[in-house]
């Protein structure tokens, strides 16, 4: 199964999103092995929900808190999400960065979420600095095994997984195909020794950062890449269906 999974951020109103949202129906035809994911705000899920009732795209969310109720103001629970989406991107290094998320944190709400039966795409990557340490792998291997710590072997198959440099996001620069293979490796082969199971090779393992439809092939044609997050560039109507298209061209 190929990936193009779209995180709006903070962009678009309700209705600039249902806007884009039907751009994207438009040009874009199902084919099977590809899997089409719009992570919109928080308020547009409603709305895309009913557009995409009878159509294979799906919708994930870009946050959750990890109780299911209570007096967290301002939060939305997996239980309110599940009506909507059937994902959600945690742990993305924005959260990270402008919100404080530890790996304790992002540890919860992965298991938030499989028990409330939504799919976690977790996002892991190293920034400038630690890329230039050559300290990646390093820094990786923290990442991964706080996130996932206690997670039922499994409920792997629920799973997918962003490497995302955060010096990539939204830059115009990305990692050499060669680095995104070899990360993609090493988190298997981590996982692998976590776990001590071979089913995490079917855990999907994503690039993202400053995907665009002009290099997106680049990545998803590498053997331990499955597909893509797309920022910036999923905010293009036009844009995102070429890389849904250039992605469907694989399969
Ligand atoms: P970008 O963002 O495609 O704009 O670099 C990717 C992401 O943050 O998921």
């Amino acid at each position: 199964m190929k990936y193009a999974i779209a995180n709006w951020k903070m962009n678009l109103t309700a209705k600039e999103g249902l806007r884009l949202a039907q751009v994207i129906k438009s040009g874009t035809t199902s084919v099977p092995g590809t899997k089409v994911i719009l992570c919109p705000p928080f308020i547009a899920l409603d709305v895309l929900a009913s557009l995409f009732e009878v159509s294979e795209i799906e919708l994930g969310a870009q946050n959750m808190h990890y109780e299911t109720e209570g007096a967290y103001t301002g939060e939305i629970s997996p239980l309110m999400l599940k009506d909507y989406a059937s994902y959600v991107i945690l742990g993305h290094s924005e959260r990270r960065t402008y919100f404080h998320e530890t790996n304790d944190i992002v540890n919860r709400k992965i298991r938030a979420a499989i028990t409330n039966g939504l799919k976690p795409i977790l996002c892991v990557g190293e920034n400038y600095e630690t890329y230039k340490a050559k300290e990646t792998f390093t820094f990786l291997d923290k990442q991964l095994k706080e996130s996932l710590a206690g997670i039922d072997p499994a409920s792997l198959n629920k799973l997918i997984i962003a490497y995302e440099p955060i010096w990539a996001i939204g830059s115009g620069e990305t990692p050499d195909k060669n680095e995104i293979e070899n990360v993609a490796k090493f988190i298997e082969v981590t996982l692998e020794k976590h776990f001590e199971t071979d089913t995490v090779k079917q855990i999907p393992l994503l690039y993202g950062g400053s995907v665009t439809a002009f290099n997106v092939l680049d990545f998803v044609s590498l053997p331990h890449i499955s597909g893509v997050l797309v920022g910036g560039a999923s905010l293009q109507g036009e844009e995102f269906t070429q890389i849904i298209s250039r992605i469907q061209s694989l399969t």
